[in-house]
C-alpha cells in the first residue's frame, strides 16, 4: 500500500525557503518514518513562525534560534540611545530665522492653513516620542540640548513634566512690548483653536538661551488672554526635563494669515476689556468723537506741548460733536491704558512703545503718529511697526508727521552715532499742517461714526463673541 501524502501549504508571501515538493513518499522503516515526519513538522513550524515574523513590525528572523532581549534590556537600550543635540545649531547661523531656524534644526515645521508653523510632541514627526530638554544655560544656546524619547524609556535621571508646555523661541525677545507680543501671538491663536485651556507652563528661549521672564506688559497680555503664566526655569530639576505634551513656536507670527492674526487681536482686545471691566456702552459715545492726545515726557515729547494741544482742540471745536482728552504715557496702569484706548476714536501720539496699546482701540479707529528729525533716513524698518500693528489689529493708520527741523547730525560719517543723537530728540510742530491733517481725520471719523450708527454696527469687535472660545 502507498504511504499517505502530506501537502505542505504553499506560502504565497514567504520568499525565504526553497520551493517545497508537493508530496513525499516515505520509506517503509517505521523509525525513519517517524523521525522524518517530526523533522518535517518542525521545519514547517519554523517556516510558519518566520512567515508570521515577517508580517509583524519587528523583523526578528528565526525567533526560536536567537536569544530574545528582555523588555528590561530593550528599555535600557532605548534609554541609552536617546541622543541629545544642541538646541542652537550653528550650521544655520546665517539663517537663524528662516526654514528650520537654528532652534531644534533637526525637526521640520508642521504647517496648517492660516497658522504659524509649529512643532508638536509627541506626534508622528517625533515617531510618538516626547520632547526632552536639558537647558539651564542663559548665555549660550549651543549648551542647551534637546532630544526625543519614548515615555516608557526616558533618558536616565529625567523628570516627566505633566500637561501641555508652550515652548517659545524668538530671535528678538520676550520683554519688549512689540517683540514680546509677536512671540506670543501664535500661542494665542493655538490656544483659541485648542479649546482655550491654559498650558501647565511656558519655556522661553531667546537664541536658544533660557529666559526666566516675560516683560510685564507682555505677561499681562498673555495672562488675561490665555490664563496663568507659569515660566519654567528648570530650577531644582537636575537631569533632563521631558514634557508629556509640548508645542513649539519658533517663527513668531510666521505664516499666519491676516484674518487669523486679526482674530487673535480681537480676542486680546476683548479679553483685556473683560479683565479690566471696561464697559464700552458707558465710556463711548455713539455720536461724539473722542480725540486723545497721548503724550510722552522726555524723549520724543513735543517741544511745545501747549501749542500742539491748542491746535487739536481748535479743530475738534470746529468739527463739532468732538472732545479732546490729554494724557501722559507715564504712570498709567495696564488697565488705565486699556480703558483710555477703548474710549479713543482718534489717537494723536509720538512714535514710541506706548503705541503698542493701539490694539486696544476699536477696530476702524484712527492713529496719527509723529517722529523727530532723522528717523525716516536712519531708523530702518523698525519705525513702521505701529503702522503694521494698526493693519493687523484693524485700526486706520492715518499717516505720520516728521519734524524736518533741528540741529544736523554731528558726524555724518558715523550713521549709527547719528541715529543715537536723533533717536530721542524732542518733536517740534507745524500748526498749519496739523490743522489740515486733524480736520481731515476728524471728518472721516465723523462720517464713519454716522454710518455705523445708522447701520447699528456699533462696537463690532467688542461684542462678547470674540471673548468666547472657538
Ligand atoms: C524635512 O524636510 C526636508 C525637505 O522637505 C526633507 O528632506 C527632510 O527629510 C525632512 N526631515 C525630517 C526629519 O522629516
Ligand atoms: C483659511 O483662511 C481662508 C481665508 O480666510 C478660509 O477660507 C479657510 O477656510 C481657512 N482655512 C482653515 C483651515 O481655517
Ligand atoms: C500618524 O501616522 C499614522 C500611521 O502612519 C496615521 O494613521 C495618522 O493619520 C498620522 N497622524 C497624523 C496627525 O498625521
Ligand atoms: C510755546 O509756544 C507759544 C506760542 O508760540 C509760546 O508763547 C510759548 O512760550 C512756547 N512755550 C515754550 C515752552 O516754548
Ligand atoms: C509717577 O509715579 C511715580 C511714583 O509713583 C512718581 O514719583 C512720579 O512723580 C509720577 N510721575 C508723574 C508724571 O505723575
Ligand atoms: C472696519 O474695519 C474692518 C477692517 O478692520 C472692515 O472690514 C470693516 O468693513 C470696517 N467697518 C466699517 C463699518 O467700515
Amino acid at each position: 500500500m502507498s504511504a499517505p501524502a502530506i501537502t505542505i501549504p504553499q506560502e504565497k508571501h514567504s520568499k525565504i525557503h526553497a520551493p517545497a515538493p508537493k508530496t513525499f513518499s516515505f520509506p517503509n522503516n517505521s523509525f525513519l518514518k517517524h523521525s522524518l515526519l517530526f523533522v518535517i513538522l518542525f521545519i514547517s513550524l519554523l517556516i510558519f513562525l518566520q512567515y508570521k515574523a515577517l508580517q509583524s513590525p519587528l523583523h526578528f528572523s528565526w525567533p526560536l534560534l536567537v536569544s530574545r532581549l528582555s523588555d528590561q534590556d530593550l528599555t535600557s537600550r532605548l534609554r541609552n540611545s536617546v541622543t541629545f543635540l544642541p538646541i542652537k545649531d550653528l550650521r544655520f547661523s546665517k539663517q537663524p530665522e528662516s526654514g528650520h531656524t537654528w532652534f531644534m534644526s533637526s525637526v521640520n515645521d508642521t504647517f496648517e492653513p492660516n497658522d504659524s508653523e509649529y512643532l508638536y510632541f509627541p506626534s508622528n514627526s517625533s515617531k510618538g516620542r516626547v520632547l526632552c530638554l536639558s537647558a539651564h544655560d542663559r548665555h549660550d544656546g549651543g549648551k542647551n540640548l534637546y532630544a526625543f524619547a519614548w515615555r516608557e524609556a526616558l533618558p536616565h535621571g529625567a523628570t516627566l513634566l505633566p500637561g501641555l508646555t508652550y515652548v517659545s523661541d524668538t530671535y528678538y525677545d520676550h520683554s519688549n512690548l512689540w517683540h514680546g507680543l509677536n512671540a506670543i501671538v501664535p500661542f494665542i491663536g493655538w490656544n483659541m483653536r485648542k479649546g482655550c485651556t491654559a498650558p501647565a507652563r511656558w519655556v522661553l528661549f531667546h537664541w536658544g538661551e533660557l529666559r526666566a521672564e516675560m516683560g510685564k506688559w507682555v505677561k499681562s497680555v498673555a495672562q488675561m488672554t490665555i490664563g496663568n503664566v507659569e515660566i519654567e526655569t528648570f530650577e531644582g530639576i537636575e537631569g533632563p526635563a521631558c514634557f508629556e505634551e509640548a508645542v513649539v513656536f519658533r517663527h513668531n507670527q510666521g505664516a499666519m494669515s491676516k484674518a487669523r492674526v486679526r482674530e487673535v487681536y480681537d480676542r486680546i482686545r476683548c479679553k483685556a476689556r473683560e479683565f479690566c471691566k471696561v464697559e464700552m456702552e458707558k465710556i463711548r459715545d455713539k455720536k461724539d468723537v473722542q480725540m486723545t492726545l497721548y503724550l510722552r515726557t522726555g524723549a520724543r515729547s513735543f517741544k511745545n506741548e501747549s501749542v500742539v494741544v491748542r491746535v487739536f482742540e481748535e479743530e475738534c471745536r470746529k468739527a463739532g460733536n468732538c472732545r479732546v482728552k490729554v494724557e501722559k504715557t507715564d504712570n498709567l496702569s495696564f488697565c488705565d491704558q486699556v480703558r483710555l484706548m477703548s474710549e479713543t476714536d482718534i489717537l494723536v501720539t509720538p512714535h514710541g512703545a506706548q503705541m503698542t496699546n493701539i490694539m486696544f482701540m476699536e477696530r476702524n479707529s484712527s492713529v496719527m503718529e509723529f517722529y523727530p528729525k532723522g528717523w525716516e533716513e536712519l531708523a530702518g524698518v523698525g519705525q513702521y511697526v505701529y503702522k503694521w500693528i494698526s493693519d493687523w489689529a484693524g485700526m486706520r493708520h492715518q499717516g505720520v508727521w516728521r519734524d524736518p527741523e533741528g540741529p544736523p547730525c554731528p558726524d555724518p560719517t558715523d550713521m549709527l552715532q547719528c541715529f543715537f543723537d536723533f533717536k530721542d530728540r524732542q518733536i517740534g510742530h507745524d500748526t498749519a499742517y496739523f490743522s489740515k491733517w486733524a480736520s481731515k481725520v476728524l471728518q472721516d471719523m465723523k462720517e464713519f461714526k454716522q454710518s455705523i450708527s445708522i447701520k447699528g454696527e456699533y462696537s463690532s469687535a467688542t461684542s462678547t463673541s470674540s471673548c468666547q472660545c472657538g
